[in-house]
């Protein structure tokens, strides 16, 4: 195939609690983004998968309709159809697929199968270009928390992950037990803004040891130590800022550190952000002088293409035809990273 065969890509992202659909012309022009934020979880402090499945299956036909009337395009007129199929909650990728191959089916179109991650970390080329390469890309989500070192479309190298908790996942937990809402990145972002980063010594874990890995649940259970003589919430609001400081500081510490260690260790010239996190202001400014001060080119994705979306699912999709890769008809869905076909080779 050649990229002319990619000219109309719906891309579909139902992968964790956000229900996405995109159509993308050649590759590059975004004909309409649609994503609708599932408000249900809200109620129950984090994303309950049985209720992000369903919310998808509700929202997915509505989302396409919508989407294919603001590009003013027909069904017929699509070339494929790009979904997500890891890695995810299980039960909301199986709903993306199952729509994806059907809709594909009814219109003799392909349905391509997109790695989640892959996605997220090319996701910056849909407002920039792509980057220059060697580039390192920087994933960090409610789910995950990865260091890969990208040589070209489907040529990565991993370099490390969290261990245990990814970055938003603490951002979520540590607002929890603050008393705030959810997701907690964002409110946790507001809130650093008007306290102390250095009210709280933290720790910066896994800085002191070399390579590329993460862990993020020991800043979680240090937060817990700092509020256990304050009882529950709610809590003093200046107390609440300054947590919110401190904790945030040594989450983007972490980050900003290795992620210029990877950048050095690989002598990439562009950093890649994705993800829900790189949304984060801090985490935004630091890691912007530091490439400048280095010389590397930054390319952060702007809010609605950091979170999930399905855009950047169409753009991987666009890209696997335009690269004439043949689509998997037994296309399915599966939870773990491993699993998904990502062609990563280990770090060396
Ligand atoms: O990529 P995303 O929308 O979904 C997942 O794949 O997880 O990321 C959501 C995560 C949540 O944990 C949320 O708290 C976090 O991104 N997040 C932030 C910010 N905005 C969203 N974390 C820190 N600062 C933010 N401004
Ligand atoms: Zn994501």
């Amino acid at each position: 195939m050649s990229a002319a065969d990619a000219r109309l890509v719906l891309g579909i992202e139902t992968s964790c609690d956000d229900t996405s659909v995109a159509v993308l012309e050649d590759g590059r022009t975004l004909r309409a983004h649609l994503i609708a934020a599932q408000d249900v979880h809200k109620l129950y402090g984090g994303v309950v998968p049985e209720l992000a499945s369903r919310a998808h299956l509700e929202l997915l036909p509505k989302l396409v309709s919508s989407a294919l009337a603001e590009a003013r395009i027909e069904p017929r007129e699509l070339t494929a159809v790009a979904v997500t199929r890891a890695p995810g909650l299980v039960g909301s990728l199986v709903v993306g697929v199952a729509f994806a191959r059907a809709y594909a089916l009814a219109l003799g179109i392909p349905a391509i199968g997109v790695n989640h991650i892959e996605a997220h970390l090319h996701a910056g080329a849909l407002e920039h270009g792509e980057s220059p390469l060697p580039a390192v890309a920087l994933v960090v989500s409610g789910g995950h928390t990865e260091l890969v070192e990208v040589l070209g479309f489907r040529r990565y190298r991993w370099l490390g992950s969290t261990r245990d908790d990814a970055a938003g996942e603490a951002f979520d937990k540590v607002a929890k037990r603050l008393g705030l809402g959810f997701p907690g990145g964002p409110i946790i972002d507001r809130l650093a803004k008007e306290g102390r980063r250095d009210a709280f010594d933290f720790p910066r874990p896994m800085l002191d040891q070399p390579g590329f890995e993460f862990s993020f649940s020991g800043l979680k259970t240090a937060v817990a130590t700092a509020l256990a003589p304050h009882g529950e919430p709610p809590y003093d609001g200046t107390l609440v800022r300054d947590l919110a400081a401190s904790f945030q500081a040594a989450v983007v510490d972490t980050l900003v550190a290795k992620s210029l260690r990877a950048v050095q260790h690989t002598h990439a010239r562009a950093l890649n952000l994705g993800g829900g996190v790189a949304c984060n202001r801090e985490l935004r400014e630091r890691l912007a002088l530091a490439c400048a001060e280095r010389g590397v080119v930054l390319r952060i994705p702007s809010p609605r293409l950091c979170a999930d979306n399905a855009a950047m699912v169409a753009q991987i999709g666009a890209w696997s035809l335009a690269a004439g890769e043949v689509p998997d008809p037994e296309l399915d869905a599966t939870a773990s990273l491993e699993a998904s076909g990502l062609p990563l080779a280990a770090s060396a």
